[in-house]
């Protein structure tokens, strides 16, 4: 299998903060580890880890987030404001769903608080994970997976929740080309909120679970209401039966009607 990121570099990567400094691995236990452990060493802002696979990766809510070969699957290194630092997510979620609507012409909307869906289903995925000293941001890793040729099927527990852009395309679809759209997208909204300007609007436009009455299960609770709206910090404000509300920051969504 081509190397992505050659096949990346072949069309050029045009950014100023994202990519500058990038690591290839063919195997790796997960990317979100050796970004650690470079944002440990200070590395530049901006430095992509990329792997063609993961032996042990992880998603949200310490669930396992399931690699095989021909995907794509990165993370990024930040040393965000600490007021940046909620909005990661949603500048990595946006840059993927526009990504995959510039690359490949289907929608993509958004399931809070950053799953990226195509055709009802869970396309791509995005995990941020920091490091804090006294309120401050020491670093910031976001991780991005996104299925390209990943067969659910092989997997039960997934079949019904989870797609790959090729078989909602019905063709093999160029992941380098998906990958340098996200990488520039990136480097653009991140840009865009360093100077304040964040992409709120967008991203609630995108909001499939918005007006849906949803599950939220937070902590070892869940609570049932109809998703209302999300606040400027990017979290979820549910209406709940008894007519009050409640804020949620974290979390997992389900719509109550289809489940997923
Ligand atoms: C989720 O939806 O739960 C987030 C999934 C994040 C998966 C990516 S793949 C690249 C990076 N390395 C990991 O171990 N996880 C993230």
């Amino acid at each position: 299998m081509a190397n992505l990121i050659s096949e990346v570099l072949r069309q050029g990567i045009y950014t100023r903060i994202i990519a500058k400094r990038i690591q290839f691995h063919q195997e790796i236990e997960s990317t979100m580890d050796e970004a650690r452990l470079l944002a440990i060493k200070g590395t530049d802002e901006g430095t992509l880890i990329v792997a063609e696979n993961q032996l042990n990766s992880r998603g949200r809510l310490g669930r396992t987030w399931r690699s095989q070969p021909g995907n794509i699957y990165m993370s990024l290194i930040l040393y965000p404001d600490t007021a940046l630092l909620p909005s990661i997510g949603m500048i990595a979620s946006l840059a993927v769903s526009r990504s995959i609507e510039r690359t490949t012409g289907i929608d993509a909307e958004l399931k809070w608080p950053n799953d990226i869906i195509v055709n009802g289903k869970k396309v791509a995925g995005v995990l941020t994970e920091c490091s804090l000293e006294e309120a401050q941001v020491r670093y910031a890793v976001v991780g991005i997976g996104i299925n390209i040729t990943f067969d659910p099927s092989t997997y039960p527990e997934l079949s019904n929740r989870a797609t790959s852009l090729n078989s909602e395309l019905g063709t093999n679809l160029n992941r380098a080309m998906v990958l340098r759209c996200v990488l520039h997208e990136f480097d653009n909204l991140y840009q865009s909120a360093q100077s304040g300007i964040l992409p709120l609007e967008e991203w609630k436009l995108k909001m499939h679970t918005l007006g849906q009455v949803v599950n939220v299960y937070s902590g070892n609770e869940c609570y049932t209401g109809v998703a209302e709206d999300i606040n400027d910090y990017g979290s979820l404000v549910l209406r709940l039966p008894n007519g009050e509300t409640g804020v949620f920051s974290s979390g997992d969504v389900t719509l109550d009607e289809t489940g997923y």
